[in-house]
């Protein structure tokens, strides 16, 4: 293994469990951040070697055991079912640890990890990444200003051309990005959801959705669509206000986020012939947003957290919430009806 710097106190050294898609790109970022040493914990041979490839010198090896007495913190980056087991092995080791979305597979498994780094005092972290995305903020900054006006509601999108998962549906897949980011941009979790999920393709699980929410308190409805299955790459947000509309377009390279300065009015008249509306049409701009790129912006605010033992933004509490989500809309699937969150209780 890589020996850490002498004497530099700031010095930490973080593994990377599982070297996959996402992995990957984990421990580019971290390995290019200052005082930071990267282990490539990966059970594939063949990915470990592609690691050595792309990073040259940097410390691999099969086994999170081997390594872990040495190791400050982890990354927990492989498929959702392996997160609980791999984190609270982190956890009662007493080193900090960063889970990949979703944080566990189920609310018992994701209270078990939030309950056991309270009792170890350590840094539990959900990897939402676009809560640390510098275009969602934005259109946070869009929302609270009251420049949109009252929300109205909500749409999001995320479609593909997937990677089909073997361990979870399309659902616990894609759509932790879209509450994470409806939930923060309203500051407020979901208290109703409905769902409609089918499988076309395989035996395993659903792989087009469409997730319906709804915010109390905001009086805002969230519509969020995923799919595997679809042949445009989509990756977009609109909230739409009562005065303006903002749409932020995750591929769109110079605009990704846009104000409309548009919006319709309901006209009141008991002329059966009349129009029931009027429109409103102005000019759609686009604020100026700096790129940041989202995962080192969220790894670097991890391994400031690990030094300084301040909590992070997004906490394994964070991660809890996001799955109790996602278990509602399991159970709104199964009985094809909307699914009050508070009525699923404590997990058991
Ligand atoms: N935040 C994001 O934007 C984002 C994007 C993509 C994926 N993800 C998340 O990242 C995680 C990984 O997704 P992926 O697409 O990279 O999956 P992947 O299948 O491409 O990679 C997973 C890797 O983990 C390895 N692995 C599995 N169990 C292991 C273990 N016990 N020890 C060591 N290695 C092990 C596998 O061999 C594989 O190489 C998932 O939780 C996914 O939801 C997050």
């Amino acid at each position: 293994m890589r020996e850490r710097s002498e004497g530099a106190g700031n010095q930490v050294l973080i593994g990377v469990v599982g070297y996959g898609y996402w992995g990957s790109k984990h421990v580019r970022v971290l390995a290019g951040l200052p005082d930071v040493d990267v282990v490539v914990v990966e059970a594939d041979p063949g990915r470990l070697a592609e690691a050595r490839r792309a990073h040259g010198a940097i410390s691999t090896t099969t086994s999170l055991d081997a390594v872990l007495p040495d190791l400050d913190a982890v990354v927990v980056a492989t498929p959702p079912s392996s997160h609980a087991a791999l984190a609270l092995r982190v956890i009662a080791a007493g080193k900090g640890v960063l889970v990949e979305k979703p944080l566990a597979t189920s609310v018992a498994d994701a209270e078990a990890m939030v309950a056991l780094a309270a009792e170890r005092g350590v840094c539990l972290m959900a990897g939402h990444t676009f809560e640390y995305n510098p275009a969602v903020w934005k259109l946070k900054e869009l929302v609270t200003s009251g420049e949109l006006g009252r929300i109205l509601y909500i749409d999001t999108a995320r479609l593909d051309l997937g990677r089909y998962q073997n361990d979870c549906n399309v659902i616990w897949d894609l759509a932790p990005h879209d509450i994470s980011i409806v939930s923060y941009l309203l500051d407020e979790l979901p208290d109703t959801t409905s769902v409609w999920a089918r499988r076309h393709v395989g035996l395993r699980h659903s792989d087009v959705a469409y997730v319906q929410m709804t915010f109390a308190r905001n009086e805002v409805d969230a519509y969020v669509h995923v799919s595997w299955l679809d042949p445009c790459k989509v990756r977009r947000v609109t909230v739409v206000g009562e005065r303006k509309m903002a749409v932020y377009n995750d591929l769109s390279d110079n605009e990704r986020v846009r104000v409309y300065d548009i919006g319709v009015d309901a006209l009141d008249s008991d002329d059966v012939h009349a129009m029931p509306v009027s429109y409103r049409n102005g000019d759609i701009v686009s604020p100026y947003v700096q790129f940041a790129e989202p995962l080192l912006v969220q790894n670097t605010h991890f391994v400031e957290c690990l030094r300084s033992g301040l909590p992070p933004a997004t906490p394994g509490e964070r991660g809890l919430d996001i799955v109790r989500v996602l278990a509602a809309t399991d159970a709104a699937a199964r009985i094809r009806t909307e699914v009050a969150l508070e009525t699923l209780g404590p997990a058991s």
